[in-house]
């Protein structure tokens, strides 16, 4: 197969390059595009352009493959803990005993934020939302420990990896303990990570807090699940900041931002809220499904279609037996599982949704597991984000330790052409 290929434009034909991934994925090196012919592409969105090289995350939406670091989705979420997968995401191995031993000790002596963390918190008015909450005070993160990280310093790096990875569950447990009107709990360095989080967001002041090994084991799942996605949209926007040298924290909070969207991030929230809607509508998927498909209502079934997936998304499988799963080990019946099931159905058996290869994504079954476990709504993004925080920190890792260019996409001008006053 040629290892190139031709443009022709005007009388001249122009040669580019291509380059190849591990996976055998094929993409146009365009980088002399401009340079050679004076034409820049026009892509929105984004659809057919590949940002950077990558290897971190692979990502098959045609045979519905997840991969992190070449091991499969299905093998880590059965077996690893998240920690295990956040070092595993960031440093490129799955850590020896010694390595997550260490690790996880780091993370722990670092489970602290300045006292005044809760200042800010507090200006918040209650019915903030904990994703605006959560973005604003990683960024404050910056003011309270202005390292300036060498990004050729193995250690620089290992330390700022550490604070964030230590930090960030403090603070999106603090932001649910804000919105619920609940003192704020500190994290106890006998815990590990998943029961931290679970110490953290629910310990009563009133009561002692046993945790149920159930729940810390659902919640160790979700966020292996959410851990990377390759350069989806808060991925994109992590590595875009980053590129212009901004540091991990504020990478970090913009990447925030960015998930909070309902088409990205914020799709479980919204599924949640579309589940009750029908519920409360008296069940009748058939009406929703129509209003789906009708081209002249905004409505979209949410927890449906993804970019990459054509085929289905790996981890929705995992979550929609996990959700099973959770709701019978805790003797949960939760009507809307039904419902779910029953749209599920429905659109896979479904024209509309089958030619258009629209099937359940992350984010379909997982606000019934987050809900199960006790976490309200307007949580369930920042649940997102803790998963996450590995695979944006992995991301810009790569990013700066490849010394990418600043992200700075060209536009085709449709304005005014030059005129007076
Ligand atoms: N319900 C109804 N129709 C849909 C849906 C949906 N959920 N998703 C896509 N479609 C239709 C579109 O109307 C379009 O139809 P057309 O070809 O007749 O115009 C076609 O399917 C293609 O949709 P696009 O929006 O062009 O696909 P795109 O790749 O740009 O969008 C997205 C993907 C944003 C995920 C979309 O499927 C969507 O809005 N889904 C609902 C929101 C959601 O669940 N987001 C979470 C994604 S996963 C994540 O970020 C963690």
């Amino acid at each position: 197969m040629s290892q190139s290929v031709t443009l022709n434009h005007g009388d001249k034909t122009y040669e580019f390059p291509l380059v190849q991934g591990s996976e055998n994925e094929l993409g146009i090196d365009i980088k002399s595009l401009r340079a050679q012919t004076g034409l820049i592409t026009y892509d929105p969105g984004f659809k057919n352009t590949g940002s950077c090289q990558s290897g971190i995350t692979f990502l098959d939406g045609e045979e519905g493959i997840l991969r992190y670091r070449g091991y499969s989705i299905e093998e880590l979420a059965d077996n690893a803990s998240f920690l295990e997968v956040a070092y595993l995401l960031i440093f490129g191995e799955m850590p020896t005993a010694q390595q997550i031993k260490k690790f996880d000790a780091d993370i722990r002596a670092e489970s602290l934020v300045d006292e005044d963390i809760k200042i800010i918190l507090k200006s918040f008015p209650k019915a903030a939302h904990p994703m605006g909450v959560l973005s604003s005070l990683t960024s404050a993160l910056i003011a309270f420990n202005p390292s300036s990280v060498d990004i050729d310093s193995e250690k620089d790096m290992y330390e700022a990896i550490v604070l964030l990875m230590a930090k960030f569950p403090i603070l999106c447990a603090w932001a649910h303990r804000k919105v619920k009107g609940l003192p704020l709990n500190y994290a106890n360095t006998a815990l590990d990570y998943e029961q931290n989080i679970a110490h953290m967001m629910f310990k009563m002041p009133h009561q002692d807090y046993v945790p149920n090994q159930k729940v810390i084991s659902a919640i160790n799942k979700l966020l292996i699940l959410h851990a990377d996605h390759e350069q989806n949209c808060s991925t994109s926007t992590v590595r875009i900041v980053g590129s212009s040298q901004a540091g991990l924290f504020a990478s970090v909070s913009s990447g925030i931002s960015a998930l909070w969207g309902p088409l990205h991030g914020g799709a479980n929230q919204a599924v949640l809220e579309m589940l009750e809607a029908i519920k409360a509508d008296g069940g009748d998927t058939k009406k929703y499904m129509a209003k789906a498909k009708d081209k002249n209502d905004p409505f979209r079934l949410m927890g449906f279609g993804h970019r990459v997936y054509k085929n289905f998304d790996p981890r929705a499988r995992i979550i929609k037996k996990a959700a099973d799963e959770v709701l019978n080990d805790l003797g949960i019946e939760d009507p809307i599982l039904e419902i779910a099931k029953g749209l599920e159905q429905e659109a896979l058996n479904d024209p509309y949704f089958v030619d258009r290869k629209l099937y359940p994504n992350v984010d379909f079954y997982s606000g019934i597991i987050y809900r199960a476990l006790g976490i309200p709504t307007e949580m369930f993004t920042v649940m997102f984000a803790l998963g996450r925080l590995p695979g944006w920190i992995a991301q810009w890792r790569e990013m700066r330790m490849q010394k990418e260019p600043i992200g700075r996409p060209r536009q085709i001008y449709t304005g005014a052409t030059e005129r007076s006053l």
